[in-house]
């Protein structure tokens, strides 16, 4: 399965991308995750990444599309993989069609996951994220059995630096402007698969498995 999770920041793209590898066994491939990774390591590419990503701009796209085309030439994507967060330019979008087409590779579905811009905001500034396992939690939607520990390994939950309300606004800006346009891009090729995404997360899910199919 060869799969695209598109939506806006706060959707609920990382929420579901936890159970749909594990349901499709297909290795998951954030572009976001590996900025954070990147920063944390404090690697050039980090040190980069972290200036647009405080100020909720987007990363340029040759550094983005560069780790995307590495990671996906790995072995562990031959049978499939979940891109989550990539592609959210026109210029990514072709340069995956191009990476796709040497792989002599298609997709078989693009998610786009639809939320209102409210509830966007209310998810991203009360979302928390596990230190230790990266599991995802909101303070109201979806807490943790203890404030502030994750339920699965007891790490403790911490707060996106680009989650506050200020950033936030800026992200769905951006998203509304650069990624929007994607949507008329994959529903012209017959890949697109609406989600309603204001729905309980199990309900999403179950709605993604059958748009996408076994
Ligand atoms: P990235 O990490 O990709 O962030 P994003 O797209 O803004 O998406 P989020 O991770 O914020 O949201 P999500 O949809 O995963 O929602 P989640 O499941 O966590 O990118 C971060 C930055 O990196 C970008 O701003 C950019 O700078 C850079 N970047 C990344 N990719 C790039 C690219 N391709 N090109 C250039 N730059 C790039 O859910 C949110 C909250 O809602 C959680 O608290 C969750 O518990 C809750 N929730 C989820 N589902 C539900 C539900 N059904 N009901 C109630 N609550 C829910
Ligand atoms: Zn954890």
């Amino acid at each position: 399965m060869r799969v695209i999770l598109m939506g806006p920041p706060g959707a609920g793209k990382g929420t579901q991308a936890e159970q749909l590898i594990e349901y499709y066994k297909i290795p998951h491939i954030s572009t976001g995750d590996m900025f954070r990774a990147a920063i944390k390591d404090q690697t050039p590419l980090g040190i980069k990444a972290k200036e647009y990503m405080d100020a909720g701009g987007l990363v340029p796209d040759e550094v983005t599309i560069g780790i995307v085309a590495e990671r996906i030439k790995k072995d562990d994507c031959k049978t499939g993989f979940m891109l989550d967060g990539f592609p959210r330019t026109a210029a990514q979008a072709d340069a995956l069609a191009k990476i796709l087409s040497d792989l002599n590779v298609t997709l078989d579905g693009v998610v786009n996951i639809e939320v209102d811009d409210e509830t966007l905001l209310q998810r991203l500034t009360g979302r928390r994220i596990c230190k230790k396992c990266g599991a995802t939690y909101h303070m109201v939607f979806n807490p943790p059995a203890k404030e502030g520990v994750c339920d699965k390994c007891k790490g403790e939950l911490y707060q996106r630096s680009d989650d506050t309300l200020e950033t936030a606004e800026n992200r769905l800006k951006v998203y509304n402007d650069q990624t929007e346009p994607l949507i008329a891009y994959y529903s012209e090729q017959g890949l697109l698969k609406g989600i309603q995404g204001k729905q309980d997360i199990n309900k999403v899910l179950q709605d993604i498995i059958s748009a996408l199919g076994q």
